[in-house]
């Protein structure tokens, strides 16, 4: 075996992190804990692993349950499209008849993709497919020197190819979880432990002083700002809500009445009062202090960060005078309701400002 994978195979022996689904080989435990670890730390993912498992101990409970229950369960945890592909997994591999048990089968399942594929394959069926992650990409390129820009195909197509190559057939799954833990204990992005490492002598980074210049990072994409409003109507000890559609940030989940400014140059209250209502609501419905009710500003300019937007909110309490019109896709359900429904963080800060 090469030295490199000996060494990374003899520090895994050493130093693996105790991980409850590293407890079984049940694929379906441990897709599930994949899944929740694509855009989520240990630290919190644990928690939500627990919860799922205890839910939905085995994969046709979990396709049994309603999408808006999956949902629920999930929140909190953000990239709420991996809770959608969950539960459509879950419903391929009732249809399966099992869980798949190759690498083509298993990156069929919706949200498996190469990275996710490999994890599964190698920890519950030994398949010989190497993960490659940040991790493993910082891993290799300061070992090896690498200086070709991550998150470029001719990155995934070299590091993939390098990883796969390191893989020792006989333990894929030790050398995989090695090389994550590694990266997150040993080799991490600040602050690597370079002077404890046993990979040291033969680390490229490190005899030439660049462990500080690897990897190479290409530049980022500019993150797009959007403004919104958003309007909690209480008429009666209801609230109007409406479900998120496809093709936008948060599908499936609910939000009370939204606006979206399209001209930053307005005031907070022209934005909220609906020269935007994408789905036609007709003008002289939207909320208007002086005609219908008030309209209070609870909090303006609330930040909220996603991937690749901030997100800039105004919160409003409205309450009507009578009963208002609601725009199309939004019912009234009673505020007691509230928490049986999914809800981007977004709309839970609005019921915390209103509190
Ligand atoms: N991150 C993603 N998958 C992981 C795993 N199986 N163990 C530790 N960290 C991970
Ligand atoms: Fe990473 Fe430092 Fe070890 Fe090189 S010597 S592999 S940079 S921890």
């Amino acid at each position: 075996m090469n030295p490199f994978s000996r060494i990374i195979l003899q520090w895994y022996s050493e130093n693996a992190r105790d991980l409850p689904w590293r407890r079984t080989r049940d694929p379906y435990a441990v897709w599930l804990s994949e899944i929740i670890l694509q855009q989520t730390r240990i630290a919190q993912g644990t928690a939500y692993w627990h919860r799922f498992m205890e839910r939905f101990p085995a994969v046709k409970d979990l396709a049994d349950a309603s999408e808006d229950e999956v949902l629920r369960l999930w929140e909190g945890l953000g990239y709420y499209s991996r809770a959608r592909n969950l539960h459509a997994a879950a419903r391929q591999i009732v249809a399966l008849g099992g869980f798949p048990n190759t690498l083509e089968g298993i990156r069929s399942l919706k949200g498996v993709g190469d990275y996710t594929a490999a994890a599964i394959g190698s920890i519950c069926f030994d398949l010989p497919a190497a993960v490659v992650d940040g991790n493993v990409y910082r891993v290799l390129a300061r070992h090896f020197g690498i200086t070709t820009p991550v998150g470029t195909t001719e990155a995934k197509k070299e590091f993939t190819a390098l990883a796969d190559r390191l893989l020792p057939q006989d333990s894929p799954a030790q050398f995989n979880q090695g090389m994550m833990d590694f990266g997150a204990l040993q080799c991490t992005p600040q602050n690597p432990a370079c002077l404890t490492c046993p990979l040291q002598t033969s680390c490229n980074a490190f005899q030439t002083g660049r462990v500080n210049l690897l990897p190479v990072k290409k530049p980022a994409v500019k993150v797009q700002e959007r403004r919104f409003s958003y309007i909690y109507v209480r008429y009666n000890g209801q609230t109007a809500i409406h479900r998120r559609g496809p093709g936008d940030i948060w599908q499936g989940l609910y939000e009370p009445l939204v606006t979206e400014s399209v001209r930053p140059e307005h005031s907070n209250k022209q934005r909220a009062l609906g020269y935007y209502f994408s789905q036609g609501f007709a003008k002289n419905q939207f909320p208007d202090a002086s005609e219908n009710g008030s309209l209070l500003l609870l909090r303006t300019n609330v930040k909220h960060q996603l991937t690749h937007r901030t997100l800039l909110t105004d919160f409003y309490l409205w309450k009507p005078a009578s009963r208002p019109e609601l725009p199309e896709g939004y019912f009234w359900i009673q505020e007691t309701e509230l928490d049986r429904y999914a809800k981007p963080r977004l709309f839970e800060l609005l019921l915390e400002a209103l509190s």
